[in-house]
C-alpha cells in the first residue's frame, strides 16, 4: 500500500503552499484538501498566468490528478459554484466532495462578522468567511453536512429549525432569517449542480492507496494558526498541523509518508495576535513591498517581519516534517543585512521553543550578510554565497533539511536539492 504525502504550512499561512502543491501535483494521482474552507487563498502561477483557489485543491491544473475535498473541510456551496465556473465542465469526474464535510451558509458568515464586531478591539481578525461558526456547529453536533444537499426539502426544514432554535441569538446579532423562496431556490441549485460531485471520499482514497496510486494532502492555513498549538485565541478553527490531515481525510496516521513543511524565508501574518518578529519599520515595509504581501482572500496588508527559527523549529517538530520548502527567497534580494530570530527571551530566560502564551516573548536575533543581485536561478550552486549561508543557518537552527527553494511565484522558478 502506498502512503500519502503531505504539504503543511509552517507559519501563519500564505507561505506559498499553492505553488508547491501545483508543482508536485504533476507526479500525483490525487490532491486532497482536508481542513479549513474558503478562508484559504492558494495562488498558482504558470507561465505568468495566475490563479487563486479557495476550496478546489491546487492540483487542479494537473489533468491527470483527481481533486478531493475531504471530510475535514468546511464547504461554502456558493463559493464552490463560483470557483467551479472557471473550469466549466472540465472538473466533472475529476472533483470529489465528501458527503461528511460540513457546510457553510451565508448566515454563518454573518454570525462570524457580527461576533468580530462585538469583540471590538479584541477581534481575531477572521476572514469573515463563517469558518468559526461552521466548525462550532460541527463540534456542537448541529452542523449541516454536504451529503444533505442531496435532499433539498429535508435540508430546508433543518435550516428553518436551526433558525427557530437560535432565534434569540439571531435577533441579538441582528441577522435576518433567509426568505423561504430564496432559500428553496438556493438549495435547488446546489442539489442540481453539486450532487454529481458528492461521494464517500474516505473509501475512495483508501482504494487509491491500495492500488498504488499517489495521493498528496494539501494543508490550508499554517501551524501557528492551529486551534490547539497556535497562538490561541488568534487562530483558525481547525487543526492545521499534520495531525489534522488524518482526521480530515480518513487516511490513518500510519499511511502518511513524506511531510514537507512550507515556510517563507521571512514571516507574515494577517489578522491579529502575537507575532514576535514583526517589524514596524522600514524592513517590514520593504518585505511587504518586495513580497507583494497583501492577502489573496481579503486583500488586507500582511504584517511582515524576519524569519522566526524558534517558531519554525517548534513547527517542524509538531508536524514531523521530513523536509522544508523555503519560499520567496527572492524577496530578501537587496537587504544589506538579514536577521534570524534564533531564541526567545521569556520571563528573563532564553528559550528555543514556543511557550503556551506567546504574548510575552521577545525575539533574540542573529544578523547575517545579505546579497544584492536578483537570485532568479534554478540551481542551488548558482545562489549567492550569503544566500547559501542563510539557508544553512536556518537548517541548523530548525533541525530540518531545506529541500526546495522557491525564487519567484512561477512554478518553474524552483530549486530542488
Ligand atoms: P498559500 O496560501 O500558502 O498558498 O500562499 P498564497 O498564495 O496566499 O501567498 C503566497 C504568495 O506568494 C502568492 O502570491 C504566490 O504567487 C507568491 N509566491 C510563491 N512563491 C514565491 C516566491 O518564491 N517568490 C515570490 N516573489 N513570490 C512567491
Ligand atoms: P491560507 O491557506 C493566512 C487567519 C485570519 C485570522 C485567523 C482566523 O491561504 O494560508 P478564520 O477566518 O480562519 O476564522 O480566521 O486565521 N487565516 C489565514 N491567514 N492564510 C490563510 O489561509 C488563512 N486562513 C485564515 O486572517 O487571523
Ligand atoms: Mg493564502
Amino acid at each position: 500500500m502506498k502512503k500519502a504525502d503531505l504539504i503543511v504550512g509552517i507559519q501563519w499561512g500564505d507561505e506559498g503552499k499553492g505553488k508547491i502543491v501545483d508543482m508536485l501535483a504533476q507526479d500525483f494521482d490525487a490532491v486532497v484538501r482536508y481542513q479549513g474552507g474558503h478562508n484559504a487563498g492558494h495562488t498558482i502561477v504558470v507561465e505568468g498566468k495566475k490563479m487563486s483557489l479557495h476550496l478546489i485543491p491546487s492540483g487542479v491544473l494537473n489533468k491527470k490528478a483527481i481533486n478531493v475535498i475531504a471530510n475535514g473541510v468546511v464547504v461554502a456551496p456558493y463559493k464552490l459554484l463560483e470557483e467551479l465556473k472557471q473550469f466549466e465542465d472540465r472538473l466533472k469526474g475529476r472533483l470529489f466532495i465528501s458527503d461528511k464535510a460540513h457546510l457553510i451558509f451565508s448566515f454563518l458568515e454573518e454570525i462570524d462578522k457580527a461576533k468580530e464586531r462585538l469583540r471590538g478591539k479584541n477581534a481575531i481578525g477572521t476572514t469573515g468567511r463563517g469558518i468559526g461558526p461552521a466548525y462550532s456547529n460541527k463540534v456542537d453536533r448541529v452542523g449541516f453536512r454536504v451529503g444533505e444537499l442531496r435532499d433539498k426539502e429535508k435540508l430546508f426544514k433543518r435550516i428553518k429549525e436551526y433558525f427557530a432554535n437560535n432565534s434569540a441569538i439571531f435577533e441579538a446579532l441582528e441577522i435576518k432569517a433567509p426568505d423561504d423562496e430564496a432559500l428553496k431556490n438556493e438549495l435547488a441549485t446546489y442539489e442540481e449542480v453539486l450532487t454529481p460531485y458528492i461521494t464517500e471520499t474516505t473509501k475512495l482514497l483508501w482504494d487509491m492507496l491500495d492500488s498504488g496510486k499517489r495521493v498528496l494532502l494539501e494543508g490550508a492555513q499554517g501551524t501557528l494558526l492551529d486551534i490547539d498549538h497556535g497562538t490561541y485565541p488568534f487562530v483558525t478553527s481547525s487543526n492545521t498541523t499534520s495531525s489534522g490531515a488524518s482526521a480530515g481525510s480518513g487516511i490513518s496516521v500510519k499511511s502518511i509518508g513524506k511531510i514537507t513543511g512550507i515556510a517563507k524565508a521571512y514571516c507574515t501574518r494577517v489578522g491579529n495576535g502575537p507575532f514576535p518578529t514583526e517589524d514596524f519599520g522600514d524592513d517590514g515595509q520593504k518585505l511587504r513591498d518586495n513580497g507583494h504581501e497583501y492577502g489573496t482572500t481579503t486583500g488586507r496588508p500582511r504584517r511582515c517581519g524576519w524569519f522566526d527559527a524558534v517558531a519554525c523549529k517548534h513547527a517542524v517538530r509538531l508536524n514531523g516534517c521530513d523536509v522544508l520548502s523555503l519560499m520567496k527567497l527572492d524577496v530578501l534580494d537587496g537587504f544589506d543585512e538579514i536577521k534570524i530570530c534564533s531564541k526567545y527571551k521569556y520571563k528573563g530566560e532564553e528559550i528555543d521553543y514556543m511557550p503556551s502564551s506567546m504574548e510575552e516573548v521577545e525575539p533574540v536575533y542573529e544578523t547575517l550578510k545579505g546579497w544584492s543581485g536578483p537570485i532568479g536561478v534554478r540551481e542551488f550552486e548558482k545562489l549567492p554565497q550569503s544566500a547559501k549561508e542563510y539557508i544553512k543557518r536556518i537548517e541548523e537552527l530548525v533541525n530540518c533539511k531545506v529541500e526546495i527553494i522557491s525564487t519567484s511565484p512561477d512554478r518553474d522558478d524552483t530549486i530542488i536539492r
